[in-house]
């Protein structure tokens, strides 16, 4: 939020002063919900948990999120929000169907807890739409030297994958991109999907995920096979 000391990360000082800085950005007296961006190894979880239950108290924040918490992560912060009362109801993980990570202990901390998830990066930055089928467009993410996460190489580990789950896709009558998203959302502990998209057209398409939101077994086991 700034240079220097206390510039990032979870300290209070940190968490204080980047809301006051984004409410005055947003012209506005408080948030809706205020995340966490990511946990921080060198300050006390109980720290960081308190200076977001501040801001909810000096109500400059209605509700808190936190995002990139791990499974042990959620539930030890989770911990410290249950005794301080803190309004805390969402996480916001990494999740695709190439990137499977929560399922392996989040989702069931999620779940106890009764947490929802958001996800982010629901269609891999792109991978898991049409835009790669045929090649590297001029004009996607790939492509763009300002996209350190995505590269042709990974374009190439994926696409014999994409490639059978656009099979899947189109035996159900939708896009690729709209059967990843309803895909993710058949994951009980996802309650939304946080999409990117570089023009209005994609959201369009994209949207078009919820006129088909539900998976056969068959299906689910077929996408199974293909992820394995
Ligand atoms: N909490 C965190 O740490 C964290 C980290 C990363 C992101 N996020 C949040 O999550 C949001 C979404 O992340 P993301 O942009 O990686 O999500 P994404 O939905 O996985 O990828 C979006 C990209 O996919 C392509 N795309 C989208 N819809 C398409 C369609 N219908 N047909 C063809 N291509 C399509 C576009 O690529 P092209 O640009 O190539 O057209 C678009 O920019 C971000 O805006 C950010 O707010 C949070």
């Amino acid at each position: 939020m700034w240079p220097g000391p206390y510039s990032e990360w979870g300290s209070k000082k940190n968490i204080i002063a980047s809301c006051d800085q984004s409410l005055k950005r947003l012209q506005s007296d408080y948030v809706d919900i205020f995340y966490h961006h990511r946990p921080d190894p060198d300050t006390p979880i109980e720290e960081t948990a308190r200076a977001l239950d501040l801001l909810v108290q000096q109500g400059k924040a209605l509700y808190i999120g936190i995002s990139n918490y791990s499974a042990e992560q959620t539930k030890a912060i989770t911990k410290v929000f249950r005794a301080l009362g803190t309004p805390f109801i969402i996480h916001q993980p990494r999740y695709n169907m190439l990137d499977r990570w929560i399922e392996d202990g989040l989702t069931d901390v999620l779940a106890d807890e009764g947490i929802g998830a958001i996800t982010f990066s629901p269609l891999a930055q792109g991978l898991l739409t049409n835009r790669y089928l045929n090649g590297i467009p001029a004009d996607s993410r790939v492509a763009r030297p300002d996209s350190p996460f995505l590269s042709p190489e990974k374009v190439d580990q994926t696409i014999s994958t994409v490639q059978e789950l656009n099979k899947i896709a189109q035996q159900r009558g939708q896009s690729l991109s709209e059967m990843a998203l309803a895909w993710n959302l058949q994951q009980p502990t996802v309650a939304s999907v946080l999409v990117g998209a570089s023009r209005l057209s994609q959201l369009q398409d994209s949207v078009h995920a919820l006129d088909n939101l539900t998976f056969t077994a068959e299906e689910l086991a077929a996408i199974q096979k293909i992820l394995a």
